[in-house]
């Protein structure tokens, strides 16, 4: 049974291209019941009006069981996408969604939210899209309708409009139906329709009509012909299906629309001359970079490079903590020239660190000293990097002012994040403040491709510094109006509202600087055409402009936020907010609050959009395993369970993981008995241990113990560990980690991260990731994974203060002869228990423990482990080992006490 979904929602403007997709899964929990759940119907019903698309998606499903059975409902919708509505029917009853502020949401329904049951609500999916899943329980022979509305503005790129509809049913649907209805004032020059899983079988089936300014696509094929063979259930319809256009476009301002006192501008003029253009590359080549990606990124610049075109000057710069140009100012590209830039990228190598501001900052230099003073010349930087700045300037705020003030507007920064090891909010910003978009480019066959697609909509710039006016006594609430540049292929959208109603006509002037020096446009917006323009009011949903206009301003109300002030994002967060909720659109500030019926109840989700932040985690989503937390009852069981006698470890099979975390408590769990040894280390704050030492491997951690601010009245002083250092002798590598901060030093170079941003550093003998104040994993090459937990504890807390775990991930290719207090557990311990009997604690259990020939008396007990939830923890069923864990380890606990962090004795 299903409880408690959350669907989260995320909206990012910088994208050019728009794709509609949208995708209905039907499908039930047990294997056979497919015939069970019988899909009555399913249409996809997109009507288009001037770029704007408004999407309704219905499934009707019957359960034809004898049982009531979980019906689930999933889409694919362009992250770009506004959710508008989702109701669910059942049985004559409908139950409507409400979008409402986040935090109100949040706070009505926080039962709901945390309850943990939010996770995989709403997914990233794809590339583009998102995926909303939700299900209701169906009694018998009942039916349900789910019905999902999104809205999107669709953006012109490479020359065209595209709309992507995902249909996976996975099973075949009585009544299947996809309609799509476009109406383009302008006159539409072309529709092209294509799709995944069109066959030449059903091709014929796919009905396009294209009269002047409507389309209309038409595809339902019926039970028969969606089958896969004659006589099987399987289904043809598993995939998208593209729907591609362009509007006619003239050399002249464009189009106006002005509908219900709202107007629309959309300004892409063809048969203008491309302009010359100032391009510098900048291409990291730190370690990470390193094999696959390279040689996409060299393939890349191989083709881009050919493509320059004659007029232009370009340059290329490398980095890692080193900045390498390939020559000190900008060539023209010339054939001759174009040819040794070639060369010269093949012999890019992968190498060091990443220095980002440092890369910007030397391309920025060089378009500066270039650029000829009485003409604006189109100059841009194209930044390329997969990783986040881990050498020279690495405070992202410094890193954002040095760009900022050293570009001073007159340039544009275009930023490709490759893979997902990086800081994609970083880029964005970068981008967002300096004219330019950022992308992402992922990690497949097909990354050179896509570099080159994105190199694509910038290679051919028309104009620049762009801006459309309009008279400020007709028209208000203008969305933004000037442009840095166009590009060819791309439109260029502004709408905004009449001061009047009555107004029917206002004059419009738009001035750029050409290839021709100024350009100059001037036009009249006239209302009366519109009804002439929209004759058949079937195309019309209602008031699109208006919703338009709301769309545009959200978006870029959104943007604004991130890089105004902060007495400015007060009021932009108001006004995004205010629309969104008018508007009913989830945005980053809405949530939807969805209510379902259940058996004799009804229940409640809440529905955000995805982060881009959460977007990035979830390709290293399935390194978390769900939560072991199990309830107190079934603990029991599990300890009633537990064998007597602990069973021997075999060395070759075993990999017991040895951690310490709280106060001081060591846990050796042993996953092949099922079983767990801990003990608690008592000593002064200061004091420094040895927890693993492999004089074959050169591997050596120590950690040292700190108290808490203050002794709590009536208690012992409690003690945790506050800093670790970490060495690889053979590799050269030490690291410091403290609650404050991590300091890595390689080959004689330090370097500081911090534990309050995101980092992933891949290096050649060390990847090192930092989730933001949570956890740091360090791998070093050839021998251990280790994870250190941070516990961040209320900075005014009386007693505590912050702390850290230490865990062994991967220790298999340490030596026989690694020791410490965790490393000598690494292969394994034997041990036997056996008399259980009450413990002088009432309700714990005592046992008789044989251990390194010792005979010790141990009590049952759990200790934490925060490895898959680091805020709660899960309880470890563990025999605790008394008196500093003495009998258990080697010796006693004062042997393993050295002088310094990275000392021996
Ligand atoms: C479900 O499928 C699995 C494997 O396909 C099969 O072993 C199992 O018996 C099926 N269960 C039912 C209830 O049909
Ligand atoms: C949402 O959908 C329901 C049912 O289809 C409809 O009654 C309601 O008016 C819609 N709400 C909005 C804001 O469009
Ligand atoms: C349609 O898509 C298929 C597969 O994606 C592709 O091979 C084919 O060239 C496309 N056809 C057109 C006309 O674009
Ligand atoms: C290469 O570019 C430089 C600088 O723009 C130019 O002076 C030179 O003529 C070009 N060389 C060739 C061979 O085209
Ligand atoms: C553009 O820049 C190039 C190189 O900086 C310069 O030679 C050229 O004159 C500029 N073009 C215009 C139109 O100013
Ligand atoms: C930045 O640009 C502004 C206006 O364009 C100008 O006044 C200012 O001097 C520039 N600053 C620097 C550091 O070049
Ligand atoms: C913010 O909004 C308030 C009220 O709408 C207005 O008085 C104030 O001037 C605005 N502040 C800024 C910085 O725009
Ligand atoms: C553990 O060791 C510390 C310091 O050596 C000592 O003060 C303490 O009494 C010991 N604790 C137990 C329970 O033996």
């Amino acid at each position: 049974m299903s409880a408690v979904k959350v669907m989260l929602w995320m909206f990012v403007l910088f994208c050019l291209i728009f794709i509609a997709k949208a995708q209905v899964t039907i499908k039930d929990d047990s294997n056979n019941s497919a015939k069970q759940i019988e899909l009555q119907s399913m249409r996809v019903d997109c009507k288009v009006a001037s770029r704007f698309a408004h999407t309704v998606m219905t499934t009707r499903a019957l359960n034809t069981a004898k049982a009531s059975q979980e019906v689930f409902f999933e889409v694919d919708l362009p992250k770009t996408a506004f959710i508008t509505n989702f109701s669910i029917e059942i049985e004559n009853r409908i139950y409507v969604s409400e979008v409402k502020e986040k935090e109100q949401a949040r706070q009505k329904y926080e039962s709901a939210v945390i309850s943990g049951q939010t996770a995989g609500l709403v997914k990233a999916s794809g590339r583009h899209m998102e995926k909303f899943s939700v299900s209701v329980n169906i009694a018998a022979q009942s039916s349900v309708t789910f019905t999902l509305t999104y809205e999107e503005l669709l953006q012109r790129r490479l020359g065209s409009y595209e709309i992507m509809i995902g249909v996976r049913p996975k099973q075949l649907v009585q009544n299947f139906e996809i309609v799509v209805d476009i109406y383009e004032p302008k006159g539409i020059a072309f529709v092209d329709v294509n799709g995944t899983f069109i066959t030449n079988e059903l091709l014929p089936l796919v009905k396009k009509t294209v009269t002047d300014k409507k389309a209309h696509v038409y595809f339902s094929p019926t039970l028969d012909q969606q089958k896969k063979c004659l006589n099987c259930e399987a289904t043809l319809i598993d995939g998208d299906l593209f729907i591609k256009y362009d509007v006619n476009h003239a050399q002249d301002i464009g189009e106006i629309q002005i509908v219900n006192g709202y107007f629309v501008h959309f300004f892409a003029p063809e048969g203008l001359p491309q302009m010359p253009k100032n391009v510098v590359f900048v291409i990291d080549r730190s370690g990470s970079m390193m094999g696959e990606k390279m040689k996409q990124t060299q393939e890349a610049l191989t083709t881009i490079l050919s493509e320059l075109h004659e007029d232009d000057y370009f340059g290329l710069v490398t980095f890692d903590d080193v900045i390498e140009s390939w020559r000190p100012s900008l060539s023209k590209a010339t054939p001759e020239n174009v040819t040794e830039a070639k060369e010269y990228v093949q012999t890019i190598n992968a190498r060091s660190m990443t220095d980002i501001n440092k890369g910007i900052l030397y391309a920025v230099d060089m378009l500066t000293s270039e650029k000829s003073a009485s003409f604006p010349n189109m100059s841009m930087i194209i930044l390329l990097t997969d990783g986040q700045p881990s050498s020279g300037e690495q405070d992202l705020s410094k890193i954002q002012e040095n760009v900022r003030n050293a570009i001073n507007g007159s340039m544009s920064l275009f930023c490709l994040g490759f893979g997902y090891d990086l800081d994609y909010i970083l880029l964005d910003t970068l981008a967002k403040q300096n004219d330019g978009l950022a992308r992402r480019v992922y990690e497949a066959s097909d990354a050179a491709l896509q570099l080159q697609g994105f190199y694509e909509e910038v290679a051919t710039p028309l104009l620049i510094e762009v801006n459309l006016n309009y008279p400020d006594n007709a028209v208000t609430d203008v969305t933004q109006s000037h442009f840095r540049h166009f590009f060819k292929g791309s439109e260029i959208v502004v709408a905004g509202r009449l001061q009047e109603l009555e107004i029917n006509t206002f004059p419009t002037e738009v001035s750029a600087n050409g290839l021709e020096d100024q350009f100059v446009m001037q036009g009249v917006a006239i209302a009366e055409e519109w009804d002439s323009v929209f004759p058949e009011q079937e195309y019309i949903f209602g008031d699109f402009i208006e919703r338009l206009w709301a769309y545009l301003t959200i978006q870029q109300l959104l943007d604004k936020r991130e890089k105004c002030s902060p007495e400015d994002k007060e009021n932009t967060t108001a006004e995004a907010l205010s629309l969104s909720l008018r508007y009913n659109f989830v945005t980053p500030l809405t949530s939807m609050v969805v209510t379902k019926p259940q058996t004799d109840d009804e229940e409640t989700l809440v529905a955000d959009k995805l982060t881009e932040e959460q977007r990035e985690d979830i390709p290293q989503a399935g390194m978390r395993a769900p939560s072991q937390l199990t309830g107190t009852s079934q603990r029991l069981r599990q300890y009633s369970q537990v064998p007597l006698f602990g069973g021997t470890a075999s060395q070759r099979r075993l990999t017991p993981s040895s951690l310490v975390d709280g106060d001081p408590h060591f846990i050796i769990e042993l996953p092949d008995q099922n079983n767990a040894l801990c003990f608690n280390i008592d000593d002064k704050p200061g004091t420094i241990f040895n927890l693993v030492r492999d004089p074959l491997t050169g591997i050596m951690v120590n950690g040292q113990i700190i108290g808490d601010k203050k002794i709590i009245p009536g208690s012992k002083l409690h003690t945790y560990f506050g800093r670790f250092g970490i060495v690889d002798e053979k590799l050269g590598i030490r690291l410091m980690v403290s609650t404050q901060e991590i300091w890595v030093s390689e080959g004689g170079k330090q370097t500081k991260l911090s534990w309050t941003n995101k980092r992933t550093i891949k290096g050649l003998n060390m990847d090192l990731q930092v989730i933001k104040d949570q956890s740091l994993t360090v791998t070093l090459k050839n021998s251990v994974k280790f994870l250190i937990i941070l516990h961040k504890i209320w900075r005014k807390h009386p007693y505590h203060q912050d702390y850290l775990g230490f865990y062994t991930l991967d220790s298999h290719q340490l030596s026989q002869d690694v020791h410490g207090l965790l490393g000598q557990f690494y292969h394994g311990i034997n041990f036997e228990v056996s008399d259980l009997f009450p413990g002088k604690d009432a309700d714990k259990q005592d046992a008789v423990m044989f251990v390194k020939r010792n005979k010790l008396t141990v009590t049952r007990g759990w200790k934490r482990d925060f490895r898959q939830d680091v805020k709660n923890g899960d309880d470890v069923p563990c025999w605790f080992i008394h008196n500093n864990g003495t009998g258990l380890i080697d010796g006693v606990h004062t042997d393993y006490i050295v002088s310094g962090l990275f000392k021996t004795i």
